[in-house]
């Protein structure tokens, strides 16, 4: 008989039946029914996927005041629209049946379609994944170190990736040794930095151990790409710039550089020298998702940087196809979500579309129409295209909402206790 009475549930809008799952057996004994069998990356503490109301849920046993800081961490983090993981509750007060304590756990939202690195690399993708992996990684950092978040144990494994479109998003999954300042030093920045690349290149060395990597993958070359990348970016989104006061159209084009970049200025210091003859511009606050905010806003979809750049991209083509460079954009982007956007992604099967993100699906539609386009030498029609695709490439790709291959109840193999 489980003891309910005891257990204290903190969480911002708990699902009751939450309390249905059993929480006093110990997580590493939790039965294969109630567990999803999707790909994890490798921890310290018990990590279980659970299925609960139609979602997945991550449970992390760990100890009390670590979840409670974790979960206070994440919420945080969320706020100031860093990629992370969501928070979902804290569970205490966990009795087996023989009235022994049980660790506390730390409840999030898994993460759809995210894969660990470990994932990337089982499927044996091409060599160039590892450096797109870094560089998602690189903007991670500047993006939680532009709000103040010092991560402490940057990882591969602390990272979840997502799709998006030929790159990859990266995502925070283990706040765990994190905190939130009010700036980050250059130091406390550099810290962060040395530590991941070193991480970096014993998660890579590992790989390389247990013969999972590419032999012409370097880890010492890819662990400092992360540091130059990483520099690289924190410099434009941040160096101050000087010119002549005659110049000032610098100030549009550092602008106009950095929603390039995919971030959006929201402010930015403008000085003059006391004789008025140069200016000094430096960004105070960029935000990262210039592109998808703008998507956002047009049309609703909330999608990855990458992915909304390709899907604008594509609307300003219907725009012009349809001729309506003069009316609202709004009302433009409306029909174009309707009639392309919509469309394309409801002429793919059923059963074939949750493989992807709906996003992700049509940004490879769109790449394939181009390359069979170029073959064919004229413009192939968007029902000819999905059908192609569906045909040629999406029935032979592996299901990524789920489980990249593993049958339901299926062991993990890197489930090691
Ligand atoms: N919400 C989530 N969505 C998807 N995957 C998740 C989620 N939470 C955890 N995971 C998976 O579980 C793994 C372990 O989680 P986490 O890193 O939080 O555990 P940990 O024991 O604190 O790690 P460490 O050993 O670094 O301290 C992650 O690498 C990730 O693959
Ligand atoms: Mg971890």
């Amino acid at each position: 008989m489980q003891n309910l009475q005891k257990l204290q549930i903190t969480a911002s809008a708990p699902d009751p039946a939450i309390l249905d799952l059993p929480w006093s057996i110990p997580l590493a004994e939790w039965p294969d029914e109630v567990l999803a069998a999707l790909p994890r990356g490798i921890s310290r503490h018990i990590v279980r996927f659970v299925r609960l109301s139609g979602r997945v849920i991550a449970i992390k046993e760990i100890g009390e005041s670590v979840a409670y800081r974790e979960f206070e961490l994440l919420r945080q983090l969320r706020k100031l629209e860093v990629p992370s993981v969501v928070p979902v509750g804290v569970i205490t007060g966990r009795q087996d049946a023989h009235g022994e304590r049980l660790e506390a756990v730390l409840v999030t939202e898994h993460l759809q379609f995210s894969l660990p690195y470990r994932a990337l690399y089982s499927q044996s993708l091409q060599p160039t994944t590892a450096t797109r992996l870094i560089d998602a990684l690189a903007v991670l950092m500047v993006r939680l170190h532009l709000v103040g978040f010092y991560w402490g144990d940057v990882s591969l494994s602390n990272t979840l990736f997502r799709r998006d479109a030929e790159t990859f998003a990266a995502y925070l999954v283990d706040a765990e040794t994190g905190d939130l300042h009010r700036t980050l030093t250059p130091g406390q920045r550099a810290y962060d930095l040395d530590l991941a690349r070193t991480n970096i290149i014993g998660e890579l060395m590992d790989l390389a151990a247990g013969e999972l990597l590419d032999e012409e993958v370097d880890e010492v070359a890819i662990g400092d790409r992360l540091v130059e990348r990483y520099q690289e970016l924190w410099n434009t989104l941040t160096d101050e710039e000087s010119f002549a006061s005659g110049d000032r159209w610098r100030v549009a084009a550092r602008i106009e550089r950095l929603n390039e970049l995919g971030f959006d200025v929201g402010e930015l210091d403008i000085t003059t020298d006391i004789d008025g003859t140069s200016v000094r511009i430096q960004p105070k606050v960029v935000d990262a998702g210039h592109h998808s905010r703008r998507l956002l806003r047009l049309t609703g979809l909330d999608v990855q940087e990458n992915q909304a750049r390709r899907l604008l991209n594509d609307l300003d083509s219907y725009r012009a196809a349809t001729d309506r460079q003069n009316d609202d954009e709004e009302f433009v982007a409306h029909d174009w979500l309707r009639e392309v956007y919509e469309h394309t992604i409801q002429s793919v099967p059923r059963t074939m579309r949750r493989k992807l993100e709906a996003a992700q699906l049509f940004h490879e539609i769109l790449d394939h129409r181009w390359f069979i386009s170029e073959q064919a030498g004229h413009d192939v029609p968007m029902a000819e295209a999905v059908a192609s695709y569906v045909e040629h490439v999406l029935q032979h790709r592996p299901d990524e909402k789920s489980l990249l291959g593993l049958a339901p109840g299926e062991k993990d193999p890197e489930d090691v206790e």
